[in-house]
């Protein structure tokens, strides 16, 4: 029955979880607000409130997990990608840990600990399945043979599904992260009254770069009457007036595009191997418009689908911990040399 401390501070996120036997015990997660006023992770900013956060977060989560330090079998910790000042605090804390508690340390991977947080509830996928991942920095198709065998076999070549949302919000003059409020305003919104195109991209692969220039076109323009149409750009006050009366049609129109590109790709890679255990994952699996979209898609085709608890789609440390029970249980150790990487093969 290992029990396993997790500890999860690859970008704005502090997070530290508790898991025995593949049960998770405790998610605490400290979302940094400070970045909100800049419009986007400042990474100095975030290294600097995970060295604040990180002690109170693990104590948080031993006492809601009701373990105790002395009795964790193993601590495990995100050593990337990531903000390399932000993995560098989970890094060197995680080793003191196992360190000073003589215990060992397991390095994991952040997003195969996205794909694996699948595996946290009771209604597992089986193996093998497909997952796709998609965040702020990430879009990608995952093939996942077992816990530690996983092969991309899609992804994107330019923006990630995230980012189009988070561009596209504060195109709109919304705050960061702009990605839950398109969802919020998409809910109402005719999301076939407005047409931004699909890309045509060879295999799995994904890219957003080109929905992105498309709305950025479209909103520069937005509103344009007959009276400016010697100008190359709307007025301001014209394009506000545009995007306040439409914002509900524009985000269910960008929305729908996002999700359209996501699916018709998970449709191919699902046709292409054969595989019917089916997940999402990242923060951008807790948009709602992408959730029915995918459950909808799994009936049409049948899939067995997954998608996990929202506490474990944005950036936690359960799913660290699971990556870490099963590592643990592989006999994957790191030495107390490993360090962070911004960077990270698979
Ligand atoms: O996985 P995550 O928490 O962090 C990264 O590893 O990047 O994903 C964060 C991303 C942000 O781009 C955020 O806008 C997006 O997930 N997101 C959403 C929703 N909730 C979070 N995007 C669309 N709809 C949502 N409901
Ligand atoms: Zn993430």
């Amino acid at each position: 029955m290992p029990i396993i401390l997790a500890i999860e501070s690859s970008c704005d996120e502090t997070s530290a979880s508790i898991c025995r036997d593949g049960n998770i015990l405790s998610n605490i997660i400290a979302t940094q607000k400070v970045h909100e006023q800049y419009g986007g992770v400042v990474p100095e900013l975030a290294s600097r409130a995970h060295i604040q956060n990180i002690i109170p977060v693990v104590t948080e989560s031993l006492k809601t997990a009701n373990c105790e330090l002395q009795t964790v079998d193993c601590i495990a910790f995100t050593q990337s990608p990531g903000l390399i000042g932000s993995l560098l605090v989970g890094a060197q804390f995680a080793k003191s840990l196992a360190l000073s508690l003589d215990k060992p340390l397991v390095a994991v991977h952040h997003m195969q600990a996205h794909v694996l947080a699948n595996r946290i509830a009771d209604k597992k996928p089986s193996f093998p399945f497909l997952c796709l991942t998609v965040s702020g920095g990430h879009t990608q198709i995952v093939l996942c043979e077992s816990p530690t065998a996983m092969k991309v076999i899609g992804e994107t070549i330019d923006d990630a599904a995230g980012e189009a949302f988070d561009k596209t919000a504060k195109l709109l003059g919304l705050p960061y992260p702009g990605g839950p409020l398109i969802d919020k305003y998409a809910v109402n919104g005719d999301a076939n009254r407005f047409n931004f195109p699909e890309p045509q991209i060879a295999d799995l692969n994904f890219s957003f770069s080109g929905v992105k220039t498309s709305i950025l076109y479209f909103l520069q323009n937005a509103g344009k009457s007959n009276l400016y149409k010697e100008e190359f750009l709307a007025p301001e006050a014209e394009r506000k007036k545009f995007i306040e009366e439409n914002i509900e049609d524009i985000c269910a129109s960008v929305q729908q595009r996002i999700i359209s590109i996501l699916l018709n790709k998970l449709k191919k890679a699902s046709i292409q191997t054969g595989i019917k255990d089916i997940c999402l994952a990242g923060g951008v699996s807790a948009n709602s418009g992408l959730r029915k979209a995918f459950y909808e898609m799994g009936e049409k085709y049948k899939w067995n689908c997954f998608i996990p608890a929202f506490e474990y789609c944005t950036d936690n440390a359960a799913m660290i911990a699971i990556t870490g029970y099963y590592k643990y249980l592989a006999g994957d150790f790191s030495s107390l040399d490993v360090t962070a990487s911004a960077r990270a093969e698979w």
